[in-house]
């Protein structure tokens, strides 16, 4: 491999260290806030990038600087051949963390694996905890499904373990109490995440946000909220604690309180495009490159140029505006 060596620094000084992998579109919900009911168009084989072009460029972003790689999707376990790749990927020196966000619906049966290779992190998407609502919002009864793969992965020792919740107005706001109360029996961290009006969902249902403002007053309601210093690598949560809870709580504020200044990361969507920013409509395309001799350093070059283009802040998310046309589920959020 040729030698490369000048970090991603973007030009407001931040350090990109962090990469997002979608490795592929499919996934085996329909979350309403993610797809219209149809479903979307999925990407043919041939556009999505292989395992070996993956390992490719995840190399040259380790050279330089990337040390965080966190596979997502649609959800990582529909792609065939997963388990065979992600050890090759753990193996790639120079990475320090790599780890997975999931939906959950395949997490049970796929965790001893996932221990296995090493993986301790976890990140699982779950809005609801009530067996008909996740029906609704995700198009499948999966509810115990998600939950038994929560529950084993705490007791196989994954930590953190992270709860994903995106807030949705009317929807599962009622059930913030719930999931925080969580935390006093759970050593997992639950974080509230305000829901973007971003990407291609149903029109006759527009979904709105919560204020994360107004999440956290709910949480006071149970208890004074003691906040936790960020971790290194730590993404843009806000971290507090009950007091003797054994769990976390997270406040995630993409639309009331960006975190771009913070950002340090990239992605690398299921077709080989490399986004500076989930919400800046922009994406380097690699795989072209790629797939036309291009050298390592001529990849390089490419990483360094997204970079260079990773806007200083994204516009604010309103609930009207739709600033990016992309697929969350080609992006993987
Ligand atoms: N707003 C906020 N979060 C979202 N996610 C997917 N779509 C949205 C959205 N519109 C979240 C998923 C998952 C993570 C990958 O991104 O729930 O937790
Ligand atoms: Fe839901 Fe994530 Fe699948 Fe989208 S990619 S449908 S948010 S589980």
């Amino acid at each position: 491999m040729e030698k490369i060596q000048i970090p991603l620094v973007d030009q407001y000084d931040r350090h990109l260290n962090y990469l997002r992998i979608s490795i592929t579109d499919r996934c085996n919900l329909q979350c309403m806030y993610c797809m219209p009911q149809e479903g979307l168009p999925k990407l043919k084989h041939e556009e999505i990038l292989t395992y070996e072009e993956i390992l490719r460029l995840a190399r040259i972003a380790i050279k330089l600087g990337v040390r965080k790689i966190r596979l997502t999707g649609g959800d990582p376990f529909m792609r065939k051949g997963v388990f065979d790749f992600l050890p090759r990927l753990i193996a790639l020196s120079g990475l320090e963390d790599v780890s997975l966000t999931t939906n959950g619906i395949c997490l049970r049966e796929n965790l001893e694996k996932l221990r296995s290779f090493g993986i301790k992190r976890l990140n699982v998407s779950l809005d609801t905890l009530q067996r008909e609502k996740y029906k609704n919002i995700t198009g499948y009864d999966g509810f115990e499904a998600v939950w038994e793969g929560i529950e084993l992965a705490v007791k196989l020792g994954f930590h953190p373990v992270k709860v994903n919740v995106v807030v949705i107005k009317g929807l599962n706001d009622n059930e913030i109490f719930d999931f925080a109360r969580l935390s006093f029996r759970y050593p997992f961290h639950v974080r509230f995440i305000e829901y973007m009006a971003v990407g291609v969902t149903d029109s006759d249902m527009p979904l709105h946000h919560i204020p994360s403002s107004q999440i956290k007053e709910q949480l006071e309601g149970l208890g004074e909220l003691i906040p936790i210093p960020k971790s290194a690598y730590g993404g843009p949560a806000e971290r507090f604690k009950f007091r003797d809870a054994p769990g976390e709580i997270g406040i995630i504020s993409p639309v009331t309180n960006h975190f771009c200044h913070m950002c340090n990361r990239l992605r690398l969507t299921a077709s080989g495009g490399l986004r500076p920013c989930l919400l800046f409509d922009r994406e380097e395309d690699l795989r072209g490159p790629l797939r036309n001799g291009a050298s390592d350093s001529d990849l390089a070059a490419i990483f360094l140029k997204a970079a260079s283009k990773k806007p200083h802040e994204h516009d604010s998310v309103s609930e009207q505006t739709t600033p990016f046309s992309g697929q969350m589920s080609s992006i993987g959020g």
